[in-house]
């Protein structure tokens, strides 16, 4: 899915798709892209083996450094103080659930945009 997502970001950008009056579904396009590398993020630790542990360990470290909110954020996404089985259900409801359902979402202002912006683009 990411590479495929990257495959039609890049198609777009060289048909120069990004410019008026497509910006706004570039910008959904942003979005898009991130709940993707969101959702390879939060599938990499469903496994539960000593990849994904050592992923997520690094990962909440990193977002729990995070000015001000550090801790707060880490609690959040860790579902508890360390790494346990609340962190697995918290990213697999992440993962399965609330993820796609946002991906759902954006997707359907993304292709009503593609609709009202006159269809897509061609090669410049
Ligand atoms: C889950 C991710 C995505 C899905 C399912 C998706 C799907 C689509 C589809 C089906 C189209 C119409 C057909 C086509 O142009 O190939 C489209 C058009 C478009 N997409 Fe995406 N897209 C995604 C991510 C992105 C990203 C990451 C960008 C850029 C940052 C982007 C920007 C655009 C733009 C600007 C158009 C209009 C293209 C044109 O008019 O030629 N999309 N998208």
């Amino acid at each position: 899915m990411v590479l495929s997502v990257f495959l039609h970001m890049s198609r777009v950008f060289y048909h120069g798709a990004y410019k008026p009056p497509r910006e706004f579904n570039w910008v959904v396009g942003v979005m898009l892209l991130q709940f993707t590398l969101l959702l390879s993020f939060t599938g990499y630790l469903l496994p539960w083996d000593q990849l994904a542990l050592w992923a997520v360990t690094v990962g909440t470290n990193m977002m729990g450094y995070t000015p001000v909110f550090g801790n707060q954020v880490r609690f959040v996404l860790l579902g508890t103080k360390e790494i346990g089985t609340e962190t697995l259900l918290r990213w697999y409801v992440l993962h399965v659930l609330m993820l796609p359902f946002v991906v759902v979402i954006f997707m359907a202002i993304h292709f009503w945009r593609v609709r009202k912006d006159g269809g897509i683009s061609g090669p410049l």
